[in-house]
């Protein structure tokens, strides 16, 4: 974690993101107005259950967006200052890979089954660093071993299929790392993995946090990893955020009914082994069928009639924005 988030330079700006489908249920809008701001050395989680628009704000930053659906319809992406939304869709092969590392939540999506662990790792350092494929395969044994793979020059020769899960992110995160992005994005990257596994991967993303110093948006539905990993959280709910802010005040003083509910949910130690912990009853609503107004009402327990117009986004403390029209009113901490 950084000591002085807001000293360092915003590498990458997301602001009043709104990204569409077009499906034949009509126009959907999967991100509406997502905004927030990733500066060098930090990790921004974006949090939510499944279905919430995370994804697709990756996709939108990094214009994978399916084509012709998805199309990003407002707002602006910044790296650097430079506008990724208006960028040429060729331009973006140089950023995506080089300037933006990428990692997904299950590592076969992004190795190919049929070419060894050296060729793809080269390719990479082929496509933006250098000419030399002798080169190219060196540089690719240097980032297997700062990735902690054993033996790394013998793997270098092997297919994915003989990595085990863990193993295979981390050739992931050693492609995502190989151009030493600006920053990374990683969607769920230690879901499809077991917890021990989990533990170290993350912990491997830390440590070349560290040393390289970039910056990381971190995607996942996992409070408990947001808590281990990240400077500032987004809270996303039906494609909107519904509060965001330093990951501590976050944790002490949860403001929208949506977050109290998510905490509340998560096991803490003193939990009894047999306790029954609290759940968000109900579900995110389908695009096709939002409510007017705050769309998190039919979940929450202090609706009231103000929750018919869609709250907007107000600041709750410096850093802290939370939108919810009785965030005022509600008892204080996550005494939900
Ligand atoms: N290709 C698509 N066509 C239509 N709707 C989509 C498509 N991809 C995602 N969506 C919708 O966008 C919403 C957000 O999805 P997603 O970003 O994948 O959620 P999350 O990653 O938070 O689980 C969901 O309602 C999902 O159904
Ligand atoms: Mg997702």
């Amino acid at each position: 974690m950084s000591e002085s988030p807001t000293a360092t330079p915003p590498v990458l700006e997301v602001e009043n993101l709104v990204t569409t489908f077009d499906t034949d249920a009509g126009r959907l809008t999967a991100v509406d107005g997502v905004s927030f701001t990733v500066r060098a050395g930090q990790t921004v989680g974006i949090v939510g259950e499944s279905g919430c628009g995370k994804s697709v704000t990756a996709l939108s930053i990094m214009r994978l967006l399916p084509q012709p659906m998805g199309q990003i319809r407002g707002g602006e992406i910044r790296l650097k200052g430079k506008d990724l939304v208006s960028l040429p869709i060729e331009d973006m092969h140089d950023i995506r890979g080089g300037k933006i590392g990428m990692i997904f939540q299950e590592p076969m999506t992004a190795l190919n089954p049929v070419h060894t662990i050296g060729r793809q790792l080269s390719e990479v350092f082929l496509l933006h660093l250098t000419k030399d494929p002798k080169d190219a395969w060196q540089r690719g044994i240097t980032m297997l071993e700062k990735v902690g793979i054993p033996a790394p020059a013998d793997r270098m020769h092997e297919y994915p299929h003989q990595l085990s899960g863990g193993m295979r992110q981390r050739v992931v995160i050693a492609m995502a790392l190989a151009c030493e992005p600006s920053v990374v994005i990683a969607d769920e990257p230690t879901t499809a993995l077991d917890v021990t596994i989990q533990a170290q991967i993350l912990e491997l993303m830390q440590q070349l946090q560290r040393d390289l110093g970039i910056a990381i948006v971190l995607i996942t539905h996992d409070l408990g990893v947001v808590a281990e990993m990240c400077d500032e959280v987004v809270v996303m709910y039906a494609g909107r955020v519904a509060e965001s802010g330093p990951v501590e005040r976050i944790f002490e003083h949860p403001t929208h009914p949506y977050t109290r509910g998510l905490l509340a949910s998560i096991p803490r130690l003193t939990t009894p082994r047999k306790a029954k912990l609290p759940v968000i009853e109900g579900m995110v609503p389908s695009l096709a069928d939002l409510p007017s107004g705050c769309r998190f009402q039919n979940r929450c327990p202090h609706r009231d009639e103000r929750c018919d117009q869609l709250p907007p986004l107000e600041e709750v403390a410096a850093d802290h924005h939370c939108a919810c029209h009785r965030w005022r009113e509600l008892p204080p901490n996550n005494a939900n």
